[in-house]
């Protein structure tokens, strides 16, 4: 491998694991809000149960960001000086320090630190805690595309980093908040009572839905930004990687429409949870390989000038 396909594949590395944990962040808060604060039959749905899954998911999602900002700064150092020197803390806070790529990362960064204590106000059941944790995402997910094409782009940056903040939200509601449905949700006590589930994802399933539409109109729109002529789609890197992401997209939201249409009405049935545990788990799965080439993606030139 070269040492500049070694590069992109530290750098791509770093920007998947920042995107999963931005969309389980946003998944918690967005699961929060569609579980509410009772279900259904007006007993109280979280606390403790899944209230505390919840922050806890919370934690681990910053957790991860925390390591992938630094898993990015080392992944941008090398790729600036790894081929010829070895990487000391020096040179990364050349980086972070000196370089307009580390002053947006350095924003990324006091977003993540700022959501953690209101993470903590959350744990400590502070009244309003999770208002202001789902401010603190919001500037997590709006300092985001800092860092990818939206601020180069030759047309300005307002319209791409509009649509690439409702981008990622659409992401995190779709399919953070399946992740916390599966993992949060399902694994409550009585989670094997089939209605029970049924409640809980009638109320996701609109909300998804609504989520996949947005993310698909933002996606399309960003790329019409990026791309000028159509033949770049398969002329270029940048636009047979969006192929292919365009492909996988489909994939995740077949697999999607399949849950919707055929695992969801069976939900009182007998091993109804289970098997939307189990087909849940492949959506998630392909939406997971969406963001691995996403991070490539927004690694290789544009074709926009
Ligand atoms: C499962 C579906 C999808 C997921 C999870 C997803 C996720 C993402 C994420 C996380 C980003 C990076 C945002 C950032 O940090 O800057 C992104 C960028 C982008 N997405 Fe998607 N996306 C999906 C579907 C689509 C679709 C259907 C299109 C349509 C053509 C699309 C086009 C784009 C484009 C053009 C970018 C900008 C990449 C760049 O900066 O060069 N996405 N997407």
């Amino acid at each position: 491998m070269t040492g500049e396909t070694l590069a992109l594949v530290l750098l791509a590395a770093a920007k998947w694991i920042t995107d999963l944990g931005i969309v389980w962040l946003v998944g918690v808060c967005a699961f929060r809000m569609i579980s509410g604060p009772a279900d259904d039959a007006g007993g109280p749905m979280e606390p403790p149960s899944v209230d505390r899954r919840l922050v806890r998911q919370a934690g681990c999602a910053l957790a991860v960001l925390i390591v992938a900002a630094g898993a990015r700064l080392y992944a941008q150092t090398w790729s600036s000086f790894g081929l010829d020197e070895p990487i000391t803390g020096e040179l990364a806070r050349l980086v972070a320090g000196q370089t307009r790529w580390g002053g947006r990362w350095t924003w990324q960064v006091i977003a993540v630190g700022a959501a953690v204590p209101m993470a903590a106000l959350v744990m400590a059941r502070v009244p309003g805690g999770w208002l202001l944790l789902g401010a603190a995402t919001l500037g997590v997910v709006g300092t985001a595309p800092m860092t990818g094409h939206a601020l180069a782009h030759a047309g300005g940056p307002l319209r791409p980093m509009l649509l690439q903040i409702l981008h990622l939200l659409a992401a995190g509601v779709w399919l953070g908040a399946l992740f916390v449905l599966l993992s949060a949700g399902l694994g409550r006590p009585g989670a094997s009572d089939g209605a029970a589930v049924a409640r809980l994802v009638h109320r996701y399933s609109p909300v998804a839905l609504t989520a996949a539409a947005v993310l698909a109109a933002t996606g399309v729109l960003t790329a019409v930004l990026y791309i000028d002529h159509i033949p770049q789609l398969w002329q270029t890197g940048y636009g047979r990687v969006l192929l292919l992401k365009i492909g996988l997209f489909g994939l995740t939201a077949g697999l999607g429409a399949f849950n919707w249409r055929w695992v969801r009405p069976q939900l009182t049935a007998a091993g109804g949870p289970g098997r939307l545990r189990r087909s849940g788990a492949a959506e998630l799965v392909a939406a997971a390989v969406v963001l691995a080439v996403t991070a490539w993606l927004v690694h290789l030139p544009m074709p926009h000038g």
